[in-house]
């Protein structure tokens, strides 16, 4: 049984604990600590709140999910003993977090929210793990979804697409329904149907052998009025939009 540690109880961590719950984590091997809100937590999802140096000592693997700007912070007083850590620290590198926890096992990883759903994709850096940890590290990942190699010099755009991405897909979603609405659709209705619709169509996508672009022109027949809605787009230059806001996403600074 793999014991799991996390420091920091805010939006990701909880993500991270529901998709290893779901995953049939035994709650029991789920320990968390923080200074305000790990009692809460625990008692939330059943699991165990412990001092820090008390939850490093019992776990296998150590997740770092506080703010990036706290790793010295909470770093300084602990002693990691080698363990393996995993970090979902935006922003920070391998060389910083082996110089904060003293650990040569230290993998950096971004998961998305999509990890509560086992359907999170993550990055991880590629640290040369012991077999063990490696193991330890496998199976961990494997419960968030998707996993990705990525250099740590693409970790920002990666940030950008997959970690800042379900919020313009949920904004993507909204503008779809609203548009619907003011085409006289009831609101709760036309979310559903916009919602099930990029639902369906990532879906398909997944598990096509054509590219997104192909699949676009199997609903858009010539002279039809999907066709219409993506001359459209083009004219409003929709990928510069997008193109726009990743790269305000990349260039804004982490907190
Ligand atoms: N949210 C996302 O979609 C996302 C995606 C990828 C990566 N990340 C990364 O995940 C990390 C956490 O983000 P978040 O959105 O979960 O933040 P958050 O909701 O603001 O949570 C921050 C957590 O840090 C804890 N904390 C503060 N001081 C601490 C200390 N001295 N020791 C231990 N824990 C401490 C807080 O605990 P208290 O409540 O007890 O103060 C809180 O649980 C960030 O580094 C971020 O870059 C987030």
């Amino acid at each position: 049984m793999i014991k799991y540690g996390f420091i920091g109880t805010g939006n990701m961590a909880q993500a991270i604990i529901t998709g290893l719950l779901n995953k049939n984590v035994p709650a029991s091997d789920i320990g968390v600590t923080s200074p305000r809100s790990a009692d809460k937590l625990a008692e939330r999802f059943g699991i165990v709140a412990l001092p820090a140096q008390n939850l490093i000592d019992d776990s296998d693997i150590i997740i770092l999910a506080f703010l990036p700007n706290q790793l010295e912070n909470v770093t300084a007083q602990l002693d990691f003993k080698n363990k393996l850590v995993v970090s979902v620290l935006a922003g920070v590198t391998v060389a910083q977090l082996t110089s904060a926890t003293h650990t040569t096992q230290v993998v950096r990883t971004l998961p998305n929210v999509n990890v509560a759903i086992n359907l999170g994709v993550t990055a991880f850096s590629q640290t040369k793990l012991t077999a063990e940890n490696n193991h330890v590290f496998q199976t961990f990942s494997s419960y968030l979804g998707e996993r990705v190699a990525v250099d740590e010099s693409q970790f920002a755009v990666f940030s950008a697409i997959a970690g800042s991405g379900p919020a313009y897909v949920f904004k993507f979603i909204d503008a779809l329904a609203q548009a619907g609405v003011e085409n006289g659709l009831e609101p709760t209705l036309a979310t559903k149907i916009a919602t099930q619709t990029v639902l369906g169509s990532a879906k398909t996508l997944s598990l096509s052998k054509q590219t997104a672009q192909e699949l676009q022109d199997t609903v858009a027949s010539p002279g039809g009025s999907t066709r219409a809605g993506l001359d459209d787009f083009k004219a409003q230059n929709f990928d510069e939009t997008i193109l726009h806001a990743i790269n305000a996403t990349i260039s804004h600074k982490h907190l």
